[in-house]
């Protein structure tokens, strides 16, 4: 770049934009797809994978398909027939395996060829042929998957914040949106813009409040009061921290209060736990001091797709319908506006998606606003020097007992009456 261009600030002569490659691409041998791959990602609602027919998906690069077979097993294979590539997306579902439309080659959830139907025999060297396919568990709702190298597969992890269930409470996996209750909905932009939205809090005192009206359905009502939205406060009142399994954001604010009194303190505190899992509290119906209870996976579909997974421990149903469907644009869900609404309103959609199928990391001038961010994709450089020098990159293996601690929640900070009734009571308790 010459003085002149520098000088003036114009288009002219600019070196080519570029996106961070290490950070952003997904795909088998890349250094972010090694990490993604040693850690179980969701692929799938277990409650929702019933059917018998097969599931096809996307995830990390890879075309997939998911099933459940007649002794209620789950599986994961390759979608391409490892005889002549057919895809199993038109296979039938038997009793103990998948099998091929075009020669009725049958596998089982681990890939074992278990019949060739048109072979003598049902095939002599059956054996030879193996569909490749992944590791699969199931635990709070969700079907996962490890698609990593299978003598470093870690333990399923398990959360507190999901764990006891408590009476009448059940998990809730599965998206209300016809066609993606089994594999997730997608979006059309690399998961890494999703990601960092979480870590980013400034945005919504831009974005969803100051921009485009207040676009939280519980603000001024049973959520959170105006001010947590406040612009010109924002970066006095969120710090960022280093966590056990990534990092976590810190916004204080004051609730509301009737005339003349003082509203009490309280604390937002938002956790994600590298590679790809954000723990939101409910923005909606905003309940200070109790126990957190959502995880969401941001997971790459491949480097310009992505879908979005979550776990639910709740008694609430409505709880769950709040999460779906708790952000409005002009009192509207995203997919129901016009283009010059979206223009007007805009809302995570417009503002992620437009940054590009992947975001140009060239172009960027990065602020101290910007410090979760920053922070995080620190850390994902570091896993990736870790896998790249034969370790286990951070939070494979937990920290601390089997349990992983969760650290999002609301926290009233100040002594008020009810803060005191409320520690009375779990003192008798
Ligand atoms: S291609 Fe699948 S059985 Fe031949
Ligand atoms: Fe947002």
């Amino acid at each position: 770049m010459t003085d002149t261009v520098s000088e003036t600030g114009t288009g002219y002569g600019r070196p080519r934009p570029s996106h961070d490659a290490r950070l952003t691409e997904v795909g088998p041998g890349t250094p972010m797809g090694e990490v993604l791959r040693r850690y179980w990602q969701p692929i799938a609602s277990s409650s929702a994978l019933t059917s018998d027919v097969p599931h096809r998906t996307r995830i990390l690069g890879e075309d997939l398909i998911v099933f459940r077979d007649g002794q209620g097993r789950a599986g994961v294979v390759f979608e391409r027939c490892a005889h002549r590539g057919s895809s199993l997306y038109y296979g039938r579902v038997e009793d103990d395996g998948i099998r091929c439309c075009y020669h009725g080659w049958k596998f089982d959830v681990q890939g074992h060829c278990l019949e060739q139907a048109c072979e003598v025999g049902g095939g002599l060297r059956r054996e030879v042929a193996r569909q490749p396919w992944y590791p699969v568990e199931e635990r709070y709702g969700l079907v996962f998957v490890y698609m990593g190298p299978p003598e470093r597969k870690p333990e399923l992890p398990r959360w507190d914040c999901l764990e006891e269930l408590e009476e009448d409470e059940s998990y809730h996996a599965t998206w209300p949106i016809p066609g993606a209750e089994v594999v997730g909905p997608v979006s059309d932009f690399n998961w890494l813009q999703a990601y960092e939205n979480a870590v980013d809090p400034v945005h919504a005192a831009w974005l969803h409040s100051a921009h485009s009206g207040f676009q939280f359905d519980g603000v001024g009502t049973i959520g959170f009061p105006e001010s947590f939205f406040d612009h010109r406060t924002i970066a006095e009142r969120v710090s960022y921290h280093r966590t056990d399994y990534g990092v976590k954001y810190v916004q204080k604010y004051q609730a509301d209060a009737p005339e003349g009194e003082e509203g009490a303190e309280l604390e937002w505190h938002v956790e994600v736990q590298v590679p790809n899992i954000i723990a939101l509290p409910d923005y909606v119906q905003t309940t200070p001091d109790t126990r957190h209870d959502l995880l969401i996976w941001v997971v790459p579909v491949d480097d310009t797709h992505q879908r979005a997974f979550f776990a639910l421990r709740s008694a609430d149903p409505g709880r769950f319908m709040r999460f779906a469907l708790g952000i409005t644009q002009n009192g509207k869900q995203q997919f129901e506006l016009t283009e010059e609404e979206a223009q007007r309103f805009p809302g995570d959609v417009e503002a992620q998606r437009s940054q590009g199928d992947i975001t140009l990391h060239s172009e960027e001038t990065l602020a101290p606003s910007d410090r979760g961010v920053v922070m995080l994709r620190r850390m994902l450089r570091t896993m990736m020097d870790d896998v790249e020098a034969g370790r286990d990159p951070q939070g494979v293996h937990p920290v601390d007992g089997e349990i992983r601690r969760v650290e999002s929640r609301i926290i009233t900070t100040s002594k008020t009456a009810a803060k005191d009734d409320a520690d009375a009571a779990a003192a008798r308790a």
